[in-house]
């Protein structure tokens, strides 16, 4: 079957090790089920995999691609978790055999692919292939961040840093949806003109000083804006980190942080229940993720090279 994936790793060059051909088709094991893919959305995860980031070579070859929807054997439509996990572990993100498709098995980018059966949920019948395949990552991330690690209730302030990244849109969607009141930073005027028809109520400048600081920021950006988040926080705060895509290490201003008794809390995707939740929220607000951009499969390169120019707002979306 067609599919794209990682042949080799270049932390400078990922695009080097990113292969399009025939692979075998997949064999499941017990209890797991092939889904017929329909779409498949981009994620940075899958840039992170091709510069050898939560990975080695001795992986590869592997299918890329985490996000999916698709049609089961029996013709249920799915969307697929993406927490490959011990499904007796409770919260799956934090059992210790936790990884996501594409780390350890084959992922989505592919004609067909293989999940443990308790991995499929139900796509809602209004929602198409495309908008469904957004969810599993970037608005599950969103999800949990915002209302399980950063518990805000509706009526309270957020920031979120990055207007233009997939879980920065999806952040402020469903901050919208849950009554929050709700800032953004970018660094790119039009992805703020875009944040604002989205419903932000506050878009600022990277950097830029908040006119009112906030009870929680989502952060996924890193170095270039935890300074910036730990200044926006009201006393006793919430940072909810998942993310650092500018990089890992940023002074920690550890005075600050005791002083105004804020919160640093890491998240990581999202448990199965939550994205059953995610999308009972997503059919009763009618809310929808926005699409930067369809694909066909085998032009998935041209959306790499998006993805890697950073010039994206919303999802970029493969279809087989
Ligand atoms: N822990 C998890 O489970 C999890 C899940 C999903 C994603 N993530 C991580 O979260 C990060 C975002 O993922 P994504 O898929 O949303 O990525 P994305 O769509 O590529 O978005 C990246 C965002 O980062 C901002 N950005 C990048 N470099 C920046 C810089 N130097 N200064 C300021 N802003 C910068 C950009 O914002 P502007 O252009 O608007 O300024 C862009 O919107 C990635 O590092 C990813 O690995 C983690």
């Amino acid at each position: 079957m067609f599919s794209v994936t990682a042949t080799a790793i270049d932390r400078d060059d990922p695009l080097a090790g990113l292969t399009l051909g025939e692979r075998p088709e997949p064999t499941p094991p017990q209890d797991w089920e092939i889904v017929e893919v329909r779409a498949a959305a981009l994620n940075h995860h899958d840039l992170w995999t091709l510069r050898g980031v939560g990975i080695d070579a001795s992986r590869l070859p592997i299918v890329l691609g985490c996000d999916a929807s698709g049609v089961t054997a029996d013709g249920r439509e799915v969307v697929v978790h993406a927490v490959i996990a011990d499904p007796d572990g409770g919260d799956e993100t934090l059992s210790g055999d936790f990884s996501i498709l594409s780390e350890r098995v084959d992922g989505t980018f592919a004609e067909r692919l293989a999940v443990p059966r308790r991995n499929l949920v139900a796509k809602p019948a209004g929602m198409s292939f495309e908008e469904a395949a957004c969810l599993p990552v970037a608005w599950l991330t969103a999800y949990r961040m915002l209302f399980t690690r950063g518990g805000l209730r509706p009526g309270q302030r957020v920031l979120i840093q990055g207007a233009g990244g997939g879980v920065a849109t999806a952040a402020l969607l469903l901050a919208r949806a849950a009554g929050l009141h709700v800032t953004v930073t970018s660094r790119d005027e039009e992805k703020l003109a875009r944040a604002r028809d989205l419903g932000a109520h506050v878009t600022l400048a990277a950097g830029e000083r908040l006119p009112a600081k906030v009870d929680a920021v989502m952060e996924t950006v890193g170095e270039a804006t935890w300074a910036h988040s730990l200044r926006a926080l009201e006393p006793g705060g919430t940072i909810v980190v998942s993310g650092a895509t500018s990089g890992p290490n940023p002074p920690a201003d550890l005075a600050r942080v005791f002083y105004r008794q804020l919160s640093v809390v890491g998240s990581t995707m999202g448990t199965r229940d939550e994205l059953v939740r995610l999308l009972g929220l997503l059919e009763a607000t009618g809310v929808r993720p926005p699409i930067d951009e369809v694909f066909p499969l085998d032009q998935a390169p041209k959306a790499f090279e998006r993805m890697l120019d950073g010039e994206v707002f919303g999802k970029l979306v493969l279809r087989p």
